[in-house]
Parts: C-alpha cells; sequence; structure tokens
C-alpha cells in the first residue's frame, strides 16, 4: 500500500487544475497577439505564406517530402479533385549521427538520395527520361516538410531559427532549407524542384481543409506526435507584423485577396519562462539535460518524444526511493508479488538511459485494461528488462502514466482553446473543425476525451462551445498538405504572380544557377502551357463548328456563309469556304472540295503546333538586369528597397520575354 499512496502523491504533482487551464488560456492568448505583433516573440507566430485553404477539388501529381523527427518519408500523390488522393510513400529512419552531423550537407545530401531511390522505385519513367533528354516536362514540383522553426520568407524560401525534438546542426541555422534541399537535388540532376516549404501543421491544415466534409473550412491543424506545434488561419490585417517583415526581408509575393494567412504558432514555445506552466522536478531534470535548455517548454510537457522521458525520470525516483518498504520493483515492497521471483531491473535497462521510454509504452499502458494489469507487465519486462515485477509496481507505473497522459491532453487543450476564442470562430460559425496528427492524439487512450473535458472547463468555450468543436484526424496530413501547398505555389505562377517570386529567388545568392534557370524555364513553360492548352481549345472550337457548318451547309440549300461562320475564320485566318453558284447541282462537287478544305485545315493546324519552338536560354537582357540587380542587392547589404530600380527594370525584362516568347510561338 505503501508503494500506490506514494505513486499517487507523485502522480498529484503532475496535476493541473481547472483554474490553471483558464490562465494558461489566457497567457496563451497574450502571446498569440504579441507574436502577431514584432518579430522574436517568444511565440514566433510565423507567416507561411499560405492564404487560402482547399476545398477538395483541386487535381494533379505532386511530391511531398517530410522531415520531422526520427524519419524521413518521401511520396507522391494524386489529387482526385472529388477529395480523394492516391498516395505512394517511402519512409526511412533518419540515422543518429546525422541528426547531429557536422555540416548541414550530410543531411541534406542523405535527403535527395531518398529521393532518387523514390524517383527510381516509384516514377522511373520520368528518371530516365529526364536522364535520356532533360525537359521541362518531366519536372515534379515537391512540397518539402520541414517540421522546424523557420524564418518563411515566401512559399519556397525560409530560415531555419533552431532545431528542435533532438536535432543539433550548429551550421544550418540561418541557412534557407529550400535552397540546401534544391542544390543537393540538382547535384544528383534529378527533376524536381521544391516549390513550397510547408511546416507539418500548416500541411495538417490544408490536408484535413482538403478531406473534411462539410462547407466550414478548418480552422487549426495541430501536431501532438513527437513535438507539438500547431496553425491556423488568421485575418491578415490582424497580422501586424506583415509591414515590418516586408521592411526588413523584403516582400515576398503571396495573395493578399483573401484576406487571410495561415500561421504557423510554433507554440512549442509557449511560456518559455514558465509564468503559467506546470512544472515539477522531473519536468526541470529534463530540461536541464536536453539539447535546448529553456527552449520549446510546453512541448516538453506536451509531446511525445518528452512524455516517455518524464515518466522514465518519474519511475526512476520512485524506484530509487530510500524506503524500499515504499520502493517501484523491490520485493519487500509488494506483498502480492504474483511470480513469487525476484524483481530486477536489468543493467543496461533502457531506464538508465536518457530517451529510454518509448511514447508507445504510455499508449500501451494507460490502454491496458487486462487481468492483473498482464499487458503491463509484460511491456515493462520486455520494454524497460525489468523481470517479474509484481501487480503493485504495475499499479503504480499506470498511475504515473495516467497523470502525466492526463496533463499533457488538458495542455493540449489550452493551446486549441485559446486558438479557437481568439479567432472568435465560435461566434461567428456553426461548427469549428481542427484537424489534428501524431501519435499521441491517434494511439494515446482518452486523449481527446481530456481535452474535450478541459475545453469545458474553459468559461468562455463552455459545455455549449464545446459541443461545437469538431476534432478530427488527418493521418499523414503533411503529405497530402504539402501537395496541395506545391499545387497552390504552382497555380499562383500560372496566374502571373511568380515573377514577383522570381525576382526574390533570385537575391538568393545561396540558390543555385541550376534551379534559377530551372524556375524561369518552369515558369515560361507553364505560361506558354496555359496560351497552348487555350489555342488549342479555340481551334478545338473553331474546327467543331466548321464541321457542324459544313454538314448542314450539305444538307441545306443555303449558299451563304453564316455571320457566325465568316467570324470564326477571321478568327483563325481561315480561308472562308467559296459559295458554289448553283447548288442543286453542284453537290457532290461541293462536298468533295469542302472535306478536302477541312482536311487541309487541319493539316495546317497539325503543322503550326508542331513547329513551335521551344523554350531555350535566358535572354542576355533577362540576364543583365538580373545581374545588376543582384549586385545592387549584394551591395545594399540585400535591402531590396534600395534597388527598386533594378527590380523593376528586371522585371520589365523577364515580363518582355514572356510576351515575346508567347508571341513568337502562337
Ligand atoms: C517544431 C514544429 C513542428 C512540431 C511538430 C516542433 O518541435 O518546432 O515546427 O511543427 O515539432 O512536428
Amino acid at each position: 500500500m505503501a508503494l500506490a499512496a506514494e505513486a499517487k502523491r507523485i502522480a498529484a504533482e503532475f496535476d493541473y487544475s481547472t483554474e490553471e487551464v483558464g490562465k494558461g488560456v489566457k497567457e496563451f492568448i497574450r502571446e498569440m497577439d504579441e507574436g502577431l505583433e514584432k518579430q522574436g516573440a517568444t511565440m514566433s507566430q510565423i507567416p507561411s505564406y499560405v492564404t487560402a485553404v482547399p476545398n477538395g477539388t483541386e487535381k494533379g501529381i505532386y511530391l511531398a517530402v517530410d522531415l520531422g523527427g526520427t524519419n524521413f518519408r518521401v511520396c507522391s500523390i494524386v489529387l482526385h479533385g472529388n477529395q480523394t488522393f492516391s498516395l505512394t510513400q517511402s519512409k526511412v529512419a533518419v540515422p543518429h549521427a546525422l541528426m547531429e552531423a557536422k555540416k548541414a550537407h550530410e543531411l541534406f545530401e542523405f535527403l535527395a538520395k531518398q529521393i532518387e531511390i523514390f524517383l527510381k522505385t516509384h516514377h522511373n519513367d520520368k528518371f530516365e527520361a529526364h536522364r535520356r533528354r532533360p525537359s521541362q516536362q518531366q519536372y515534379l514540383d515537391l512540397g518539402f516538410t520541414f517540421s522546424f522553426p523557420v524564418n518563411q520568407l515566401g512559399i519556397n524560401k525560409g530560415k531555419l531559427i533552431r532545431w528542435t525534438k533532438g536535432f543539433d546542426i550548429e551550421e544550418a541555422i540561418g541557412q534557407d532549407v529550400c535552397a540546401l534541399l534544391q542544390k543537393e537535388i540538382d547535384a544528383l540532376n534529378l527533376p524536381v524542384i521544391v516549390a513550397a516549404l510547408v511546416n507539418d501543421t500548416v500541411g495538417t491544415l490544408m490536408a484535413r481543409s482538403y478531406t473534411s466534409p462539410g462547407k466550414t473550412g478548418t480552422l487549426i491543424g495541430a501536431i501532438f506526435g513527437t513535438g507539438t506545434n500547431g496553425a491556423y488561419v488568421e485575418k491578415l490585417n490582424r497580422v501586424k507584423k506583415m509591414a515590418q517583415i516586408d521592411a526588413e526581408l523584403g516582400s515576398a509575393a503571396y495573395d493578399k485577396s483573401t484576406g487571410l494567412m495561415i500561421i504557423n504558432t510554433e507554440w512549442g514555445s509557449f511560456d518559455n519562462n514558465l509564468s503559467v506552466l506546470p512544472d515539477t522536478p522531473y519536468d526541470r531534470a529534463l530540461d536541464a539535460e536536453s539539447v535546448n535548455p529553456g527552449i520549446q517548454m510546453f512541448e516538453k510537457r506536451v509531446s511525445g518524444m518528452f512524455l516517455g522521458e518524464i515518466l522514465r525520470r518519474a519511475i526512476l525516483a520512485l524506484y530509487k526511493h530510500q524506503d524500499e518498504n515504499i520502493a517501484l520493483f523491490k520485493d519487500t515492497s509488494s506483498a502480492d508479488n504474483d511470480t513469487s521471483s525476484l524483481t530486477t531491473v536489468a543493467e543496461d535497462s533502457p531506464l538508465y538511459k536518457q530517451w529510454g521510454i518509448d511514447t508507445s509504452f504510455l499508449s500501451i499502458v494507460e490502454e491496458d485494461a487486462s487481468d492483473r494489469l498482464r499487458i503491463t507487465k509484460q511491456t515493462l519486462e520486455k520494454d524497460l528488462g525489468v523481470s517479474a515485477p509484481s501487480m503493485e509496481d504495475c499499479v503504480a507505473v499506470k498511475t504515473l502514466v495516467h497523470a502525466i497522459g492526463k496533463r499533457a491532453a488538458r495542455l493540449a487543450a489550452v493551446a486549441l482553446g485559446a486558438v479557437v476564442l481568439s479567432t472568435n470562430k465560435l461566434q461567428e460559425d456553426d461548427l469549428v473543425d481542427i484537424g489534428v496528427d501524431g501519435s499521441l492524439v491517434e494511439y494515446y487512450p482518452g486523449f481527446e476525451d481530456y481535452i474535450r473535458e478541459a475545453f469545458r472547463e474553459i468559461p468562455e468555450i463552455g459545455v455549449e462551445g464545446e459541443k461545437k468543436i469538431r476534432i478530427g484526424l488527418a493521418k499523414d496530413g503533411s503529405g497530402l498538405g504539402a501537395a496541395l501547398i506545391a499545387l497552390t505555389a504552382s497555380k499562383a505562377e500560372e496566374r502571373g504572380e511568380f515573377s514577383q517570386e522570381l525576382v526574390d529567388s533570385l537575391q538568393a545568392s545561396s540558390e543555385t544557377n541550376a534551379s534559377r534557370a530551372k524556375a524561369l524555364e518552369l515558369h515560361i513553360a507553364s505560361r506558354v502551357a496555359a496560351e497552348l492548352a487555350a489555342l488549342e481549345r479555340k481551334e478545338d472550337e473553331t474546327l467543331r463548328s466548321l464541321r457542324e457548318s459544313l454538314s448542314s451547309e450539305l444538307s441545306s440549300s443555303s449558299t451563304t456563309p453564316s455571320k457566325d461562320q465568316s467570324n470564326e475564320s477571321r478568327l483563325l485566318d481561315l480561308p472562308s469556304i467559296p459559295a458554289p453558284a448553283d447548288a442543286a447541282a453542284r453537290e457532290d462537287a461541293r462536298q468533295a472540295q469542302s472535306s478536302a478544305k477541312v482536311f487541309e485545315e487541319l493539316e495546317k493546324l497539325r503543322k503550326g503546333l508542331s513547329e513551335r519552338k521551344k523554350v531555350r536560354e535566358m535572354p542576355r537582357e533577362v540576364e543583365r538586369t538580373r545581374e545588376d540587380l543582384v549586385g545592387c542587392l549584394r551591395k545594399n547589404d540585400r535591402r531590396p528597397l534600395d534597388c527598386w530600380r533594378e527590380v523593376e527594370a528586371f522585371k520589365a525584362a523577364v515580363a518582355k520575354m514572356e510576351e515575346d516568347f508567347i508571341g513568337r510561338v502562337l
């Protein structure tokens, strides 16, 4: 009994009261506002440059990669446009040595190699075709889910602020992670363009919005996995720091027409100075021995990577208890040792190793409703090298697990509740949709129930508000989400918003020549493709009506071409079909002549299409203005405002090149 009482005492240190939840929400909203006002706040509130959520009708094939924790995933996604998609993926563990590599190149080269392997396995046609004869058509847009705090500078550009979740590659901090990846992709000569940089929470939000039923768009995408974080849809005019960002970093192109901006909160760093967060000796010890003490304090109390470690420290404290009659895993403390054998802890037990306990251990123990906690006993034996733990030991461990897991869920409710309240969505909409992903929320039994319980305790949400909040799993959402954002990026390009983006990417001196030229080529190719598609549609229509008018001509006795017919002929500069002098007498001749004309026209169109020229190289004027611009930016320490003349000249040269090109080929 003494052991059970001591376990309860330790568990009570993890209690997180209704009052504390309320205080947490208030402080969370304050820090959200602060993060929207200024750069460098505790909660980063990073603009993602994604300004709209999808509605499920989007289509296309995209690549996505995901680096966010222990695994690296590569996938290709086909969006069917009816809220469904097909996904092919491969997953590989990131070698621990690379997580703490000396040089960023080592990690990013590994990532690019995985992309190469994936392409060879699943898209060998594109891979081989590109090897034989590189062309823009084979390029795939890639959405790069990179789930670490990044100062996003545009849809496919962002500098790493800090590593989290055990990664520690000093050299990468401050570098553009898209450029790092593109460089390695180019070195392997892969037909891939990094089109979008995506945080996993933003991806989850997009994915949930694409697949979730109903007309209300999703408000929040949240991850409760190895790490934790959330992204939400904010009103653009509330992102006060946007002007400051534009002035400091140069304004990136993004669609302002929706009046919205998806914000990556980076809530893992909420309340780093512990003004409202709960704190126990186990939390403090975990933080002190982590690679980033004093940082990600919310994440260190909520997410999977850390819950196991908090538990390990709490178990050790109980195991090492001075009083043998109280201590865990000691036969003396056990009144009911069901195997009557000695309880021992293996010398190499993961209990002695930092990060030795995985979140899955917590989920299994929390779930265990077996007779005499048989499953917990087996898991202690198998996972932690504890042989013959008693029933009392198992109960004590379960008590600790429950307390740590429940506190995490109640803290998660603080974050979600605060975002719901700060956006006023409970008042504005009938339903507030939240997409979630991650091992904790997926597998930890009751995680959502504890979140909901805490929601009801928040006065501004209450019982009624809680009912209006829908939480749905967006499993592996980040892959789909990244594809959707890559699609948004290429759509923006189609609408002609890419020139500014292009200017921005040219400012980045770290970008490779190859990727710059490819970006330009792709931009032109997509503009030309759009023009060609429009022309082809026009040609099809003209031919169809030509055929229709011919057949009606054949079946009627009228000899005068209709007004429409002559207009269409002028439209494509087709010679008009002469009217026979005597229709009744020359019907056979006219029929032969008409079909010969149609064939002739068809031939002419086919020839015209096949003669269209291909994009070859950048015109000199573009190259010259680009060099001027880059030179100016270098001189002015990348203060783009001082280079507005060069920017204008460059934009004009690009616009002219597009016009000339389209003019030449059509
Ligand atoms: C990172 C976030 C990420 C979250 C979930 C955190 O450690 O800072 O960027 O979204 O983990 O993967």
